[in-house]
């Protein structure tokens, strides 16, 4: 059966001067030939595809059968990579498309054209369940033991969760020591990951997990695993779904290791293909001003795909001139914090692919962003509200219209670091100090505890004062 599947998924190299391909069956970070990254592809010409997206609706009728009720694995037919026995799913992909006035109103775009896609929901509250779906999945295949990765918290999470509710495999996590929200930490040590705290951060953890996985043999659940990528394409899907199959004009994802819009660029490549949409959606890229690699390249380095061909010695160069400056990423936006994103040849091909756009935002503009989300419900992570930021920019700079259809990708759950939400608004303690370091002076929104004595006068007392 295995092979049946093997015929018609296979790894393919991006870059087309070398186009190398491999076996489903196989586990390889990068193309062995050349050292790019490597897409899952498919002979789609050999598989049933459905004539309509509204196809997968029949799913929700379904929703009783666990690969029905998964958000990644009902639109199964688009990432047909391993038969419906092997599909692992813990109920990943339940999320909210919704319209959030008070960031339409922040934003400058008219209330009814402005989607908040959350993704908080998730089994481990992020979107990170979506791609581990698909990679745990591709490790069942191969027969993997033990899976590592590096993480700024919420894909170790989330894989630490899929290990334990699967008893799959033993999670073996590297984070860059208290460079992790709180919240992300907890999960991953109450899920039994085996987690290291390394004398670095994100990047350094990045680097030397690479280098463990080769050394062990374990298998790597970063998003340099391309399956991963093909669970995250989902998202994209929902958003379609919410829309009622109607493509919007832009996809604004935050970016950190380039794995998600990376994904959502195939995504629509796919689509396109496949007759299944007629055109692809803008997507827009928003770094945090002080992990703002991609925004250097494409904005100042004025880098470009080029067929997959893009200046490769200049990213070196880049990173070397880097590391000579002893430039280090720096953002409250801990999730995002990445100077060294492994994706980023996919995401210039996501850039070029759908016309796409990509620029930064400060930490103070993050934070007001998602205090602005959450006066309208929705409670996301900081890195999450860069998206809303960034939206912001767009529309004050007229590229993005206030009657455009936009989506903006919230990424991770509010609990996920309450220490920046309450330094925020708090105003005052170690944790606003902290704000402080980052740059954050003025909090436009913040809505402080006010202490009050135990007694019923002083609490009416307050709350006179509160109404006035
Ligand atoms: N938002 C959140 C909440 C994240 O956790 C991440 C990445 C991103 C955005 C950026 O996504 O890497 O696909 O560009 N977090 C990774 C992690 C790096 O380890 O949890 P990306």
């Amino acid at each position: 059966m295995e092979s049946q599947m093997s015929d018609l998924a296979f790894q393919k190299c991006i870059n087309t001067a070398c186009g190398a391909s491999y076996g489903i069956e196989e586990v390889h970070h990068r193309c062995p030939a050349c050292g790019e990254l490597l897409d899952v592809a498919y002979e789609w010409d050999r598989l049933e595809v459905p004539g309509a997206l509204s196809y997968f609706e029949s799913k929700w009728e379904r929703r009783a059968e666990p690969l029905c009720f998964s958000g990644v694995w009902r639109f199964g037919e688009l990432l047909p990579f391993a038969l419906p026995e092997t599909r692992v799913t813990i109920g990943e992909g339940q999320t909210l498309l919704r319209r959030c006035r008070p960031a339409a109103e922040f934003t400058g775009m008219k209330p009814e054209r402005l989607f908040l896609e959350y993704e908080g929901m998730n089994p481990s509250g992020s979107f990170k369940d979506n791609g581990m779906a698909g990679a745990f999945t591709h490790a069942k295949m191969v027969g993997a033991a033990v899976a590592a990765c590096a993480s700024t918290g919420n894909t170790s999470a989330s894989m630490a969760a899929f290990a334990s509710a699967t008893g799959a495999l033993t999670p073996v996590i590297f984070v860059g020591g208290g460079k992790i929200a709180l919240g992300k930490l907890s999960q991953a040590l109450d899920f039994g990951g085996r987690t290291f705290e390394i004398k670095g951060d994100f990047d350094d953890a990045m680097a030397r997990v690479q280098e463990v996985s080769v050394e062990r043999g374990i298998y790597l659940m970063n998003s340099l695993n391309p399956f991963r990528l093909e669970g995250q394409k989902c998202i994209m899907y929902r958003i379609l779904e919410g829309l009622r199959w109607q493509v919007p004009d832009w996809i604004i994802v935050p970016g950190g290791n380039l794995g998600n819009s990376s994904s959502f660029g195939k995504a629509f490549m796919e689509l396109v293909e496949l007759g299944l949409i007629d055109r692809a959606p803008r997507i827009c890229i928003v770094n945090a001003a002080g992990a703002d690699t991609l925004d250097r390249i494409v904005n100042d380095e004025k880098l470009a795909w080029n067929g997959s061909q893009y200046d490769r010695e200049r990213v070196k160069s880049f990173y070397e001139q880097m590391d000579a400056e002893g430039r280090s990423a720096h953002t409250l936006a801990s999730a995002i914090e990445i100077n060294r994103p492994v994706n980023l040849s996919k995401a210039l091909r996501a850039i070029d692919v759908t016309d796409g756009k990509v620029l930064k935002v400060t930490d103070e503009e993050i934070l007001d962003a998602k205090a602005v989300i959450a006066r309208g419900g929705l409670g996301c992570e900081p890195a999450s509200a860069a998206t809303v930021a960034g939206l912001k920019k767009l529309v004050e700079s007229q590229t993005v219209s206030p009657d455009d259809l936009v989506a903006c990708v919230l990424t991770g759950h509010q609990l996920k670091d309450p220490n920046a939400t309450v330094g925020y608004h708090s105003g005052k303690g170690p944790d606003r100090e902290k704000l402080a370091k980052y740059g954050v002076e003025k909090t436009w929104y913040a809505n402080a505890p006010v202490p009050v004595e135990n007694s019923l006068e002083a609490i009416l007392e307050a709350l006179e004062k509160m109404e006035g």
